[in-house]
């Protein structure tokens, strides 16, 4: 492939650390696991990371956690607002919990959820909100942060394909009161499969720590406020507090994420050099709509939408990324409406879904790596140039 949608960012220093773990026979969550969580935490910036077997997985125990709180849970019917477009596994846990979605629209040129529609549509039901900064540009995190201050609503940050982007000199994933990475191959860091849970809060810590596990107690805290410990230690072994689950990561998940997570800065740096070349190129042309960037994006990809008003055939541009060997793909999910999981869903759409629409039926994204794309990008210009 002459340019592919990501690229093996695995040095020796990976293929070291798995080979410590595999000569070690110790393969289950164990010090490795602990001692990513507490690097990966301290980068962040936030108090408690747990680490899981993907960015799903993350997803649903930061849903379920916000469930069983002590005090102002989560219930069943509770509504809560979303983008229009992120990746399946946003929405799902969302509906398993019985939340009632609330689907608004994104900003055409950004593509994060448009911040003026989420502020109109926050009613008595809403709970929650949820932000997703998507492919790398970081959504209206400080707003929504502050409608969820002001009316009292969780703020859950699924930020799986957005790492390392910042807004206002924060990072994004430590907005919200729950925030989940991604490390599948592709995303900033890879770990095989792997994901993150990251919270500053205590009492959401301990809960994805049961939830992750069988919803046992096993690895709390003796100072937990989950439960009170009886003297019976046969019970106290196996003793479940939660319906959990088991999405633990193992030991070379981990072993991968503590050398990737060192390389992660220098990573960022060379996607964002692409990203400036890539919006050199295509920004003033006005056949092409791309992601306009909220502040600082860690560029996961590159997102082109063929301008909706010119009837260019989309279906020509991608012959010609195919005969040129240029891999490209939707943007993210594309517009969750249109999938038949919705089916499924018990939700709203209060306002007219467009800007989504047109990013699923106009829209694509080509790929970004850690690695110089100047030959890459330049070359598919000039094909897109010609198709179009
Ligand atoms: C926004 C978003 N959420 C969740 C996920 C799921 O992550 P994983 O593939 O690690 O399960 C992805 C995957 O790319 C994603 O883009």
């Amino acid at each position: 492939m002459f340019y592919d949608l990501a690229a093996m960012t695995w040095g020796k220093e990976e293929k070291k650390a798995l080979n410590t773990v595999i000569e070690s026979g110790f393969f289950t969550m164990g010090k490795k696991v602990k001692e990513f969580e507490t690097v990966f935490a301290s980068y962040m910036g936030k108090k408690y990371a747990v680490m899981v077997n993907s960015g799903s997985s993350a997803n649903l125990i930061a849903v379920a956690s916000l469930f069983y709180k002590k005090d102002n849970p989560l219930q069943r019917g509770d509504e809560v607002i979303v983008p229009a477009i992120s990746w399946s596994t946003t929405f799902h846990p969302l509906h398993q919990y019985g939340l009632k979605l609330k689907i608004i629209d994104v900003e055409l040129d950004s593509l994060n959820i448009d911040i003026a529609q989420v502020e109109k549509n926050i009613t008595d039901k809403t709970r929650a909100l949820v932000g997703v900064s998507i492919l790398g540009n970081p959504a209206p995190l400080d707003r929504l942060r502050a409608l969820a201050d002001k009316h009292n609503l969780y703020f859950f940050e699924d930020n799986c394909e957005s790492m390392d982007a910042e807004l206002n000199g924060q990072k994004t994933g430590t907005f919200g009161d729950i925030n989940t990475f991604s490390f599948f191959f592709s995303h900033h860091i890879a770990t095989m499969e792997g994901g993150m849970v990251l919270t500053d809060d205590e009492e959401l810590y301990h809960l994805c720590l049961s939830l992750r596990a069988h919803g046992w107690t096993r690895d709390l805290p003796e100072s937990t406020s989950l439960f009170e410990t009886s003297n019976n230690d046969m019970f106290e072994a196996y003793r479940f507090i939660l319906p959990g689950y088991n999405v633990r990561p193992t030991e070379l998940n981990a072993a991968v994420g503590i050398e990737q997570l060192k390389k992660l800065k220098g990573m960022t740096e060379q996607r964002r050099k692409n990203l400036k070349l890539f919006q050199t190129l295509f920004s003033q042309d006005e056949r092409f709509i791309i992601q306009k960037e909220n502040d600082t994006s860690s560029a996961f990809s590159f997102t082109i939408i063929l301008n909706p008003s010119m009837n260019i055939d989309r279906n020509k541009v991608f012959s010609c990324l195919k005969e040129n060997n240029i891999g490209f793909r939707m943007i993210t999910g594309g517009c969750i409406l249109r999938h038949d999981v919705i089916k499924y869903y018990d939700y709203e759409v209060p306002s007219e879904i467009i800007n989504a629409n047109i990013a699923h039926d106009y829209g694509f994204f080509v790929g970004n790596s850690p690695e110089d794309l100047s030959k890459q990008l330049t070359k598919l210009y000039e094909v897109l140039d010609e198709a179009v």
